[in-house]
């Protein structure tokens, strides 16, 4: 089989690839990302010599060159998205661009030459849950409030209208919060545990009662491993972790691991329009394709802190950018 991957050097993309490479030595892999701030070749060191694997710089935009490529794949699997909530607050417009119009472009792509296409989202699209709403599911209506999520909620709504105008072979994951290796450290756990390893605060944006469904990010590649593989053409499919935790909870538990008490602690400004909760119901992948996580809250955790702890010049690298700086600047730190 022949996968383009597109936005696999980002955090999520690069575990997928990893894990794609380990279990199918006899796939084809191309990996199409634009390297913005996030996309990272460090997050593929590993596995950079594979013959079977090639990585390309370019734009999911760019309709020559995507069209070249997916004529040449069996599947397309997209990663590749501006990604965090704070920044699309800032400035939405990379957001359209890449999440609404990069979607379509490959999209059209895969019309052209009728190939299965599988898009990955997050469970942001649906909105913020009250405290006794039932978990969000495949059938819960969308209600994005960040740009971020309208961004990601119009790409999951393109991809249906291609099934069912084109009867194009898709597939959706809707995704709760990820953790673990190679996350960019501007999201929770990566700035988090990279802060506290500099002997620097945390800024909890408010009360910090926040709620996430935190999943450890090889347990979604898993998932989508098995849709790609045996999911229901035009179907969608919610994935979530057993890891409803406040983000107070999250952060008392990195104290913990690190053995730090809660003065590095800054409670800061809260987020504009700040989801208070998400929480995901994924009987439906657990039920059709037998998926369920492997990794325990505790033990992912441990696993997360115990990489970036390992991984030090990875993140001090990335952390001394004038891009992440120039951002800590005007938003984090606030
Ligand atoms: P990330 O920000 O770490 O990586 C995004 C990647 O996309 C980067 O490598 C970047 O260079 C690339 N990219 C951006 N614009 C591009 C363009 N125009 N053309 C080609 N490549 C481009 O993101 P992530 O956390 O790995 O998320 C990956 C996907 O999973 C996204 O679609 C995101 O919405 C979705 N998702 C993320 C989470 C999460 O918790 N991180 C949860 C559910 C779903
Ligand atoms: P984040 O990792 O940005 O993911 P998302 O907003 O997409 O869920 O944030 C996870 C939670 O952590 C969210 O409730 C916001 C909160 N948060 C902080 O309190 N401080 C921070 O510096 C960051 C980045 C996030």
């Amino acid at each position: 089989m022949r996968l383009l991957v597109c936005g696999g050097a980002g955090f999520i993309g690069s575990n997928f690839i990893r894990l794609m490479l380990a279990r199918y030595p006899d796939y084809k892999i191309i990996n199409l990302d634009l390297l913005t701030y996030a996309g990272n070749l460090a997050n593929l060191k590993d596995v950079e010599q594979r013959a079977n694997y090639k990585f390309l710089r370019g734009d999911i935009n760019d309709s020559k060159l995507v069209e070249s490529l997916v004529k040449d794949v069996d599947i397309i699997i997209n990663f590749a998205a501006e990604t965090h909530v704070d920044r699309s607050i800032m400035d939405s417009s990379a957001f359209l661009r890449t999440n609404v119009i990069g979607t379509q472009t490959l999209l059209e792509a895969a019309k052209k030459y009728n190939r299965r296409y599988h898009q990955v989202s997050t469970d942001e699209v649906f909105g913020s849950l009250g405290p006794n709403d039932p978990p969000f599911n495949e059938t819960t209506p969308y209600d994005p409030r960040s740009p971020y999520s309208a961004s990601k909620a119009a790409s999951d709504h393109l991809v249906r209208a291609y099934f069912h105008t084109y009867n194009l072979p898709i597939t959706i994951t809707n995704c709760s919060n990820n953790y673990g290796p190679y996350q960019f450290p501007e999201k929770l756990h990566g700035l988090f545990i990279t802060n506290l390893l500099e002997g620097k605060q945390v800024p909890v944006y408010g009360d910090g009662l926040q709620r996430r469904d935190w999943l450890y990010v090889e347990d979604h590649c898993e998932a989508i491993d098995l849709v790609i593989h045996q999911g229901k053409v035009g179907e969608t499919y919610c994935v979530g972790g057993e890891g409803d935790r406040t983000n107070m909870e999250i952060t008392n538990k990195f104290l913990e691991l690190l053995g730090l008490g809660e003065a590095m602690v800054a409670h800061v400004k809260d987020r504009p329009g700040h989801d208070r909760r998400y929480a995901i119901n994924s009987d439906k992948i657990r039920r059709e394709l037998g998926w369920a996580p492997r990794t325990s809250f505790e033990e992912g955790m441990k696993k997360t802190v115990e990489w970036y702890k390992a991984n030090v010049d990875w993140w001090k690298k990335i952390k001394s950018g004038e891009y992440l700086k120039y951002y800590e600047e005007q938003y984090i730190m606030r």
